[in-house]
């Protein structure tokens, strides 16, 4: 498998003018991506779940333009222009051009949302890479000839992973592995895709209630962070971890063993912490009340016997994770014991999801 095969041949038609809309989900890593090489390759596999209501909602409108000597596009959020939003835009395509070879001869509007706060300190380059990239993908399958469902859905992986890493995770679901590993067949560096083997019923609607605990800016970028593992004292064995984890959760996604599953997830979001906390220069995105969140589950869990976990992403917020079926004790304890650490009380309802959806054509 090669870049070379998203190289469009010559396209055998052309259009003047068209609108196209994707919706596309965020999605929260198990065994976490950290550390890239160079065009967005990762150092390690990774697995996520694909989230269902945390989105982000794109239309793409182009036209044709007579001038083909640079990009053209506007950008607006919730109908703002969006200024700033630009130069990661030009970048991504500068990255994509050779892929999707049309995107000098049309001016682009970009309009977009989310069904999150934008500021609620949830990465929304996941959700708004992906959609951003299926919008492309549909674009450019109307010039194209037969275009079948899987090249489209590993194209726009391998587009939206140029744009944001763990956006290639979030065009389809349940469950979507990036990375080669010898662990999943199929596994490649360049797109996601869907994990391959039995999962039990006990992970079909696993829930994930996300606890807004800091809402701010985060101090260290994510890519700033997938570079500090350059020379990392500890990144070789933490790339090795990985796909010992990878191989690890096999059994434990088929038999349902979620205890088993907790162990794994806890321990890789805390890795990835400790990545961060031991990198030169050393940062460190938990705050008091991520600490506080994270104890009390674990007591609960210990109390109760229930099946609720966490896990993070590169922020402070906690993702809580747990059955469906125990989700009326776990939802109480939430709103009892947690929702006090939260910024304004604030958190979200997601659940696993199964990918991007086509609005307009
Ligand atoms: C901690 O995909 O945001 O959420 O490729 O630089 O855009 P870039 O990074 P990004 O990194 C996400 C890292 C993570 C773990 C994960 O989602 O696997």
């Amino acid at each position: 498998m090669t870049e070379q095969q998203f190289i469009p041949k010559a396209y055998i038609k052309t259009v003047e003018s068209g609108k196209v809309a994707w919706e596309s989900p965020s999605n929260i890593a198990l065994v976490k991506y950290w550390g890239k090489k160079k065009d967005q390759i990762p150092e390690n596999p990774s697995i996520s779940f694909t989230l269902n209501n945390c989105k982000t909602i794109t239309n793409l409108t182009f036209s044709k333009k007579e001038d083909e000597s640079d990009f053209e596009f506007e950008v607006y959020l919730d109908g703002d222009k969006k200024d700033d939003f630009k130069p990661k835009i030009d970048t991504f395509f500068k990255r994509v051009e050779v892929y999707l070879p049309f995107l000098k001869d049309y001016r682009f509007k970009i309009e977009t949302s989310n069904t999150f706060p934008h500021s609620s300190g949830i990465a929304s380059s996941a959700s708004g890479m992906s959609a951003l990239a299926l919008c492309l993908i549909s674009i450019e399958k109307q010039f194209s000839a037969e275009m079948t469902d899987a090249f489209f859905n590993e194209k726009a992986s391998f587009l939206a992973r140029l744009g944001s890493g763990s956006a290639c995770r979030s065009i389809e679901g349940d469950l979507i592995v990036w990375g080669q590993t010898e662990a999943v067949e199929g596994s490649n560096d360049l797109f996601g895709v869907k994990y391959p083997y039995k999962v039990h019923e006990n992970f079909k609607d696993y829930q994930d209630t996300i606890l807004l605990v800091d809402k701010g800016e985060k101090q260290v970028s994510s890519t700033v962070g997938h570079n500090l593992m350059h020379n990392h004292p500890y990144a070789k064995n933490r790339f090795v971890q990985a796909h010992d984890n990878l191989e690890k959760l096999k059994p434990i996604l088929e038999s349902g063993d979620l205890k088993s599953f907790i162990a794994l997830i806890e321990s890789e979001a805390l890795t990835l912490h400790a990545m961060m906390m031991t990198s030169m220069p050393y940062f460190i995105l938990m705050k008091p009340n991520t600490l506080e969140i994270i104890n009390k589950i674990l007591k609960f869990r210990e109390e109760t016997g229930l099946h609720i976990s966490f896990t993070l992403d590169a922020g402070a917020n906690v993702h809580v994770l747990y059955p469906k079926n125990e989700s009326v004790e776990i939802l109480e304890f939430i709103k009892n014991e947690l929702v006090a650490y939260c910024q304004n009380g604030h958190y979200i309802c997601d659940q696993i999801g199964f990918g991007a959806q086509l609005i307009k054509n």
